[in-house]
């Protein structure tokens, strides 16, 4: 222990608690590339499976591989029946994120058999559960919230389609995979695969590092994730946007509230602690809300309100001298709003982009020779040693 290294560095601006060969960010240039790939190209020409594939294992998986991965993933998308029961246990009115968390949590009393961190075949089928679990659970706590029955998951469906169907289908109808959608969705979710370490993968890996099981690690960082200043922020956009009701004046009154810090007001969507100059993701969803509201016919004033006040801000000295741009949840709520999800389920969705850079980064942790108990030192601020007061 070597205490007289010790520097106060609040919210880890300037330390570097791992290593890593997963992501790489330059904050300044605006680039993200996920294992030397960039992310445009990513999201241009992949799937979200083939990207957990190329994030989980290093490499883009050949035709063969990626077939196998996602039958694998098929097979696994069943729950429990008893796991359907806890969500009868939750009121209707809970928070969708807090009822992933839970659920994720519970899996690991259903897989007593593969929790070993330092068992690869139990490791590789946590693997496999999580990526297939996930979005059904994330679907169920959608309809929950709504009163509609579960639908069963459908296995002669992509990855993607199934979960549309699970979310939006229903008995009474058979339900229509729309090629939009599918597509804009694969795009959104392969942009939050992975964002080297922030708040929930740090919180991924500290769970991880006392070897506590992936299942519970991986819990933590929903929770991590569902603040409004990580994964919250793209529920947090709509709102404000619907706060703002309307443009012209009352986009400018926001505005001043911003600059004037009034308490808890931000401009939510905006800033980044690495991105200073752009958000390379928030450029492509940019593109996309633009053609998916199109292909959709949905024209949403809420789009209208977004692009006014991201030109205000953008126009703004006090934007501008803090380098504070549009981030990744800017425009999202916007395309997930058109394609029917209620906004209480956005950042579910970021979850479900994000879990395969989860599982990457606890299973590179958890192999790393280098990896030790994360456990953060502090400048201590109380009061000197003083004499047990003997008048007691
Ligand atoms: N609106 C208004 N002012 C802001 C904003 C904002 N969105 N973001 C930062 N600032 C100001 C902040 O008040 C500070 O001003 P001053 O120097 O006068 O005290 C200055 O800019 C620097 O901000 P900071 O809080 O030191 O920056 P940070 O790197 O610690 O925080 C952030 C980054 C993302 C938490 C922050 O920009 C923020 O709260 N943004 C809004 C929430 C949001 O959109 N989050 C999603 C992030 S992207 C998705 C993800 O990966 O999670």
């Amino acid at each position: 222990r070597q205490t007289g290294l010790t520097f106060y560095d609040p919210g880890f601006v300037n330390t570097a608690a791992t290593r890593s060969a997963i992501t790489y960010i330059d904050g300044d240039a605006g680039i993200l590339r996920y294992r030397g790939y960039d992310i445009a190209d990513l999201a241009k020409n992949s799937t979200y499976l083939e990207v957990a594939w190329l994030l989980i294992y290093g490499e883009l998986p050949t035709p063969a591989e990626l077939a196998e991965f996602d039958e694998k993933i098929r097979r696994h998308t069943l729950l429990h029946e008893d796991l359907k029961q806890f969500f009868s246990a939750l009121p209707h009115t809970a928070h969708p994120m807090s009822m992933l968390s839970a659920a994720v949590s519970a899996l690991s009393t259903y897989y007593e058999d593969s929790l070993d961190p330092h068992d690869p075949e139990a490791v590789e089928i946590s693997t496999i559960r999580l990526l297939a679990k996930l979005p059904v659970i994330a679907a169920y706590a959608h309809k929950k919230a709504i009163g509609q029955a579960f639908m069963f998951p459908d296995n002669s469906l992509s990855f993607v389609e199934n979960f549309l169907k699970l979310n939006f289908g229903t008995f009474a109808e058979p339900y229509e995979v729309n090629p939009v959608l599918v597509q804009a969705l694969d795009r959104l979710l392969i942009l939050h695969e992975d964002h080297e370490q922030n708040a929930s993968t740090s919180t991924v890996r500290l769970v991880g590092s006392t070897e506590a099981n992936i299942f519970a690690s991986i819990s933590a960082g929903i929770h991590a994730l569902s603040g409004p200043l990580h994964g919250g922020a793209n529920e947090a956009v709509l709102n404000m946007l619907g706060d703002i009701r309307g443009s012209g004046e009352s986009v400018q009154k926001f505005i001043e509230r911003v600059k004037n810090k009034e308490r808890g007001v931000k401009l939510m969507g905006f800033g980044h602690r690495v991105y200073k100059n752009f958000d390379p993701r928030a450029r492509v969803v940019k593109e996309s809300a633009d053609e998916v509201l199109k292909d959709l016919g949905v024209s949403d004033p809420l789009l209208d309100i977004a692009r006014e006040l991201e030109q205000a801000a953008l126009a703004d000295d006090y934007f501008v001298e803090r380098k504070l741009y549009p981030n990744i949840d800017f425009y999202t709520g916007v395309i997930y709003k058109a394609m029917g999800f209620p906004t209480r389920m956005f950042t579910v969705l970021f979850a479900i982009g994000r879990l395969p850079g989860w599982i990457a980064q606890w299973r590179e942790a958890n192999t790393d020779p280098g990896t030790k108990i994360g456990r953060p030192q502090q400048v201590y601020t109380g009061p000197p040693a003083r004499p047990w007061p003997t008048s007691r």
